[in-house]
């Protein structure tokens, strides 16, 4: 359980808060890099960190994330003409370069035009595109980072697909999902069975037959190493090994020669949050049948309300419980598919968890230690200026495993290189 104070410290991002400063300190995915496809393209609301910002593609291909709304008098810069390298208002024609420099204010005398300009300049961010993802860094300009250096994101483009979903509910109930590996044995226990990225691997075995998980938990660099040990052969555990890498950053360990996925859980504000998902697989392109399983929302993809990155199952029509399906136990929940399974419990919980009420079990360790680390990087930025974990690019250069290894190994000894990016080198999996 957590104190109210606490959970507040660790669930609110928005601007001067403590957390939201720390998320100030990364890289973060902003957009998918198909919602800006060309030059001159229309331009893209977003909010991030309670922030609403607009994001454009100018005439000579450079990114602008800036502050949504005119100098002037306030108008949404959505409503703007993207043309001739910058974003004009639609109200009296003031015009924005990509850094938010106002660059033209077509009614004022010639005189006075180019000292008034100067003058008006939005907030704006940085944005680069690194692999399928527009990125963004929101903090102080002084201590801009190195670029991220996620694998899935650096490899070449055939080897990767990501998607994004709006959920909704606060990016900490949703994060503490992905590193909650013990729910995979109940709730998702149909797609193991069943979903074409992931069936088929003979680690599926051992997670369903053992459904009293170990968790070890150790720290790494960037956050954790979340290991989870179920019985296999004589002798041998099956362990699953998911890293997460603060803020937000988790990977879920890997089936057979299956691509392997994750998640990032970024805030839009502090009742919801974008899930940006990605599959890579180290060494080979996707199939094109994987990414048609991708794109038809299989794994820990979803289908979307066209036109949108809503969910098609969500919170309006109760995710399309199948009730007759719970029954028979096609599904354990009702409901259809990794991620609207996560999605669903998640957002019923509330927008904003109420962690004072809740009890927690050894399964939980992860949790619990994550929560804590959050807790103590906060701090020390907040106390003291110190760097969080995560920001360092090597932290950013892990990798998940599914191994299994004789009973008196531990995992960190006997996964010590396999946790790392090794490239040209596949995943360790069965
Ligand atoms: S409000 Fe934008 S130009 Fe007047
Ligand atoms: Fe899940």
């Amino acid at each position: 359980m957590l104190k109210q104070e606490i959970n507040d410290l660790l669930t609110q991002t928005g601007p001067g808060t403590p957390m939201g400063d720390m998320f100030r300190q990364y890289w973060i995915p902003a957009l998918l890099a198909e919602e800006l496809p060309e030059n001159d393209c229309p331009p893209v609301r977003v909010k991030l960190l309670s922030e609403r910002l607009i994001a454009f593609r100018d005439s000579d291909g450079r990114y602008g994330l800036m502050d949504e709304f005119c100098a002037h008098r306030g108008v949404s810069l959505w409503f703007g003409r993207n043309e001739e390298s910058g974003l004009r208002c639609s109200y009296h024609g003031w015009k924005y370069d990509v850094n938010g420099q106002c660059v033209e204010i077509p009614s004022e005398p010639d005189e006075r035009h180019s000292s008034l300009c100067s003058k008006i300049k939005l907030k704006s961010y940085p944005m680069v595109k690194i692999g399928d993802v527009l990125w963004t860094y929101m903090g102080d300009p002084a201590t801009t980072p190195d670029l991220p250096q996620w694998e899935f994101a650096r490899v070449p483009a055939e080897q990767s697909f990501t998607s994004k979903r709006w959920q909704e509910c606060n990016w900490l109930q949703a994060l503490e999902g992905g590193i909650d590996s013990s729910h995979v044995s109940w709730l998702h226990s149909d797609g193991l069975k069943n979903d074409p990225l992931f069936k088929g691997a003979k680690g599926n075995k051992y997670n369903l037959a053992d459904m009293k998980p170990f968790f070890e938990v150790v720290e790494s660099e960037g956050g954790l190493f979340i290991g989870v040990r179920r019985n296999a052969e004589e002798g041998h555990y099956y362990w699953r090994i998911t890293p997460w890498v603060m803020p937000s950053f988790t990977m879920i360990p890997p089936r057979g020669d299956h691509p392997i996925h994750g998640h990032f859980w970024i805030p839009i504000d502090d009742e919801n949050c974008w899930v940006f998902t990605y599959d890579y697989h180290p060494v080979r392109p996707l199939s094109e049948s994987e990414v048609q399983h991708m794109k038809d929302g299989h794994g820990v993809h979803n289908e979307f309300v066209p036109g949108t990155y809503r969910p098609l199952q969500n919170k309006d029509n109760d995710y399309l419980m199948d009730r007759a399906a719970q029954k028979r136990g096609d599904t354990y929940s009702g409901i259809k598919g990794i991620s609207m399974q996560d999605a669903s419990l998640q957002e019923s919980m509330g927008p904003i968890v109420d962690r004072a009420k809740e009890r927690l079990v050894s399964t939980d360790s992860g949790i619990i230690m994550a929560r804590r680390k959050l807790w103590r990087a906060v701090e020390a930025l907040r106390d003291e200026g110190v760097t969080p974990p995560g920001v360092d690019v090597r932290h950013q250069e892990v990798r998940s495993a599914a191994i299994v290894l004789p009973k008196d190994q531990s995992f960190i000894e006997g996964c010590a290189e396999v946790l790392r990016v090794r490239p040209g080198e596949k995943h360790a999996s069965v």
